[in-house]
């Protein structure tokens, strides 16, 4: 899948404006494209960053991070996903980032998102949810969504079997069995519950253009 991932990554170069600020998301597909931005032979002024992580990539690329509240609004967000529906309604999360993710998605005119194929499904939710919660709320958050949802929220391990800490230092529930059939709803009603920070559905900001890699390239 690397291969569609780069593909999809390099496309999403030729939506990038010499000279701009632009969000820059987090995962494998979007490591490919900050290799692509340090490449450009005319340079971005600079990124805002949706994690610890990409920022490193992207200082390593030469690329100046700025902190949004410096930027204002941005005219441009490129960021991988889970999983996308018809719609470029999306869940995102897997690596941990979606809070930042979703603020910068917001606060973005244009949010294109890089996919492999293996990201297309009918029905969001068979990758599992991911939820940032405040950590007391942890036990509360999961019992409201096991009420809510009739699916089960899984508290995320890292390879030592402890809890995943997020850039913001809360940890994440992934709701397992979902088949999510109304997402603006969904998102909504998670959104609603005290303790969660961000749930990983981009429906009420869903993606603008879905660029799928591979052979052939499909921009959706
Ligand atoms: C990060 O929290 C996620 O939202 C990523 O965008 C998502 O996991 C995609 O990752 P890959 O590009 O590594 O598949």
């Amino acid at each position: 899948m690397s291969d569609a991932k780069r593909l999809a990554a390099e496309k999403a170069i030729e939506y990038v404006e010499p000279g701009s600020i632009i969000g820059v998301g987090t995962g494998s597909t979007v490591a490919w494209f900050i290799d692509a931005l340090g490449r450009m032979e005319d340079r971005i002024k600079g990124a805002v960053s949706s994690s610890d992580q990409s920022s490193e990539l992207l200082r390593a690329a030469g690329i100046d991070v700025y902190d949004l509240n410096a930027t204002g609004p941005l005219s441009l967000y490129v960021d991988g996903a889970d999983e996308c529906d018809p719609h470029k309604r999306l869940i995102k999360g897997g690596g941990a980032a979606l809070t930042r993710e979703k603020i910068i998605a917001e606060a973005s005119a244009r949010f294109i998102c890089i996919v492999d194929p293996s990201k297309q499904v009918d029905v969001l939710g068979k990758f599992p949810l991911p939820v940032e919660v405040i950590p007391m709320a942890r036990s509360l958050v999961a019992r409201e969504i096991l009420a809510m949802t009739r699916a089960q929220p899984v508290w995320r391990q890292d390879a030592n079997e402890r809890g995943v800490v997020t850039d913001n230092g809360n940890l994440i529930l992934d709701i397992h069995g979902l088949a999510i059939t109304d997402p603006l709803a969904l998102e909504s009603a998670i959104n609603q519950i005290p303790g969660v920070v961000a749930v990983g559905l981009f429906a009420r900001r869903a993606a603008d253009v879905v660029i799928v890699g591979g052979e052939p390239l499909r921009i959706l």
